[in-house]
């Protein structure tokens, strides 16, 4: 019997795969086989010494101490691609909601609860709805930093938006890289793309290279009132960096899935609580795929990521 221990909640079509008369599946054992987590953040020392590997049903991998793994043996696995439709579907409305008044309008239709005369709130729409236009997305351009498998999504959603895209990842591997469109136009400097984007996206994971990356000195490469994207993690933007760039007027949206304290009322900046992969399709598949993951490795020794 292989027990599992499960730090959160993972969702049942992928423990279905792991079937219970071979495996015990709890959220608390004392010598556990595997891990099977979403967001907790593991400590080296909660992993017990029985655990042979971890499973990370979602794509990044920075709440669980890689490195340490590594020096014990233990292989990680994560869901890359597994949620990147849910994560593309809000970027594109992130997009929308970027370029037009939704948020200002919606908040000003908000303030006319009281009014009950329908002509008379016909008339006053039509004078300030002037106050919420916006622009549209085609013939604008996107700079996508970083074309893995959300990156390169969201990249092809773009064009079929009309948009021009440019994208810049200096870690893609050849083969992610015969997969592009070829209407990507590859940048190999950041600061180019920066400098020709309407919207910057990104998509990349912490690492000690990417830590801080968006900072004061890529930020000061930005086209007056442009909008940057960030549903990859907080870490990788420097966040005084934006406030001063929003402040300054040259930023004119930070849309972000995280509530970073620093930009929590600061005007310009969109703030939502971490839900880009936050769907029922998202959380089972990738839940399906890191048991499956798990399964392989526990019962044939395989290592894959897929
Ligand atoms: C991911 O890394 O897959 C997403 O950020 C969502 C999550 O943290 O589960």
């Amino acid at each position: 019997m292989y027990k599992v221990l499960t730090l959160n909640q993972i969702s049942l079509k992928g423990l279905d795969r792991l079937p219970r008369d071979s495996y015990e599946i709890a959220s608390e054992f004392s010598s556990p086989d595997a891990v099977l987590l979403r967001s907790h953040k593991l400590k080296p020392e909660d992993i017990p010494a029985s655990v042979l590997g971890i499973g990370r049903a979602g794509a990044g991998y920075n709440n669980i101490p890689v490195d340490y793994c590594t020096e014990q043996g233990i292989p990680v696995f994560n869901t890359p691609g597994a949620n990147a439709n849910a994560v593309k579907e809000l970027i594109v409305s992130a997009l929308t909601l970027g370029s037009r008044g939704i948020l200002e309008g919606i908040e000003y239709v908000s303030t006319l609860s009281d009014m009950t005369d329908g002509p008379e709130m016909s008339k006053l729409l039509e004078k300030e709805k002037k106050r919420f236009k916006g622009n549209e997305l085609a013939g604008k351009t996107l700079g996508v930093i970083g074309l893995g498998a959300i990156g390169s999504m969201v990249a092809d959603t773009a064009l079929s938006l009309g948009m021009n895209v440019a994208g810049y990842d200096p870690a893609l591997s050849v083969d992610a890289a015969w997969r592009l469109s070829s209407d990507i136009k590859k940048v190999d400097n950041i600061a180019s793309l920066v400098s020709r984007s309407d919207y910057i996206t990104l998509h990349l994971p912490v690492l000690d290279a990417t830590r801080n990356m968006v900072n004061s000195d890529l930020l000061s490469n930005l086209k007056e009132g442009a909008i940057l994207l960030n549903f990859a993690r907080e870490e990788i933007v420097d966040t005084s960096a934006v406030v001063t760039a929003l402040e300054s007027g040259k930023l004119a949206k930070y849309i972000a899935d995280f509530p970073s304290p620093e930009l929590i009322g600061v005007r310009g900046a969109v703030l939502t609580p971490h839900i880009g992969a936050s769907t029922d399709e998202a959380e089972e598949n990738c839940a399906v795929m890191a048991a499956n993951q798990l399964k392989d490795f526990l019962e044939n020794g395989n290592i894959k990521n897929s």
